[in-house]
């Protein structure tokens, strides 16, 4: 994956973050570039034919059943990429996950728990949307230690399963977060938000707020920043998109310990003549860590 990740059409995503194979129909595209714990990982992932049905099902209760967006097999392909980029992002910038300092593990292993904790978070809501993050513990406990094994030692094994489960639990907003891999599968999640996600409940009738904002996002980008070592670029097509960063995205980054190190710019574009129509900025400030909301035309 470039420097930049840009998230184009669900369409070209299919191509670009999985493809498909014969003997499974899904495979995540990942950048593991030299981690070869995350490529014996993502591999078995790739090849776990329950885990992937499991997320089909989620779909059914998600999409068909409850009219939410995507919570499907490009949903966790999107969130382990961004995740993964995230958390790059951060080690180049000198900022150490909790992995590293808290059991002297490595950075690689903090790859290992944010993919994981990518691509199980969800799991839960094959039971229900409502507590689906203590469902998709319960769930995900059973699969982590045979996701790992051969690749860790029983200790190691237990701290990636422990570590992991921490960023599953907390990945919605009302839960408290403790450590640096959880903030960064919170916000990853929360990035998956163009308006692909949202196409087909506002395609069935939902035209709410939320539908209609989400269909106004156009593009989310994201690059190393000059102030903090993130920037997220959200490019609109129309203001109804700023309800997605004031009411949703900021919440989600809200309490994070990654909150300090991300600046979200989200932007109104003229599409005729390239122009900026109005922009909005969270956390711009490298002096003021905590979230910070401006608009300006
Ligand atoms: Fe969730
Ligand atoms: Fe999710």
């Amino acid at each position: 994956m470039s420097s930049s990740v840009r998230l184009g059409s669900r369409t070209f995503l299919r191509h670009f973050l999985f493809r498909s194979s014969s003997r499974c129909a899904f495979l995540i595209n990942l950048p593991y570039n030299s981690n070869t714990k995350l490529k014996t990982v993502l591999d078995r992932v790739n090849s776990d034919e329950y885990l992937q049905s499991l997320w089909d099902c989620i779909n059914v209760n998600a999409v068909r059943r409850l009219g939410l967006s995507d919570h499907g097999r490009v949903h966790f392909a999107i969130v382990s990429n961004i995740a993964l980029k995230i958390l790059r992002s951060l080690v180049e910038a000198k900022v150490q996950p909790n992995i590293v300092t808290e059991h002297s593990m490595t950075n690689e292993d903090a790859e290992v728990v944010v993919f994981l904790g990518a691509v199980l978070h969800d799991l839960g809501m094959v039971a229900h949307r409502d507590n689906h993050e203590v469902f998709s513990v319960s769930l995900a406990a059973q699969m982590i230690p045979d996701l790992v094994r051969g690749v860790y030692g029983d200790k190691e094994r237990a701290v990636i399963t422990a570590e992991t489960l921490h960023a599953i639990y907390a990945h919605e907003s009302e839960i408290p977060q403790f450590t640096l891999e959880a903030g960064v599968v919170r916000v990853a999640d929360a990035l998956d938000m163009k308006e692909g996600r949202a196409r087909i409940p506002f395609t069935a009738g939902k035209k709410d707020i939320h539908a209609l904002s989400a269909m106004s996002i156009h593009d989310v980008k994201i690059r190393k920043g000059k102030l903090k070592p993130i920037i997220v670029e959200i490019s609109m097509y129309n203001e109804s998109g700023i309800f997605q960063v004031d009411q949703l995205l900021k919440k989600k980054i809200a309490g994070t310990k990654i909150e300090g190190f991300i600046e979200v710019v989200a932007q109104v574009e003229n599409q005729q003549r390239k122009t900026v129509l109005s922009r909005y900025t969270l956390g711009a400030s490298p002096e003021q860590p905590s979230v910070q909301a401006s608009a300006q035309r």
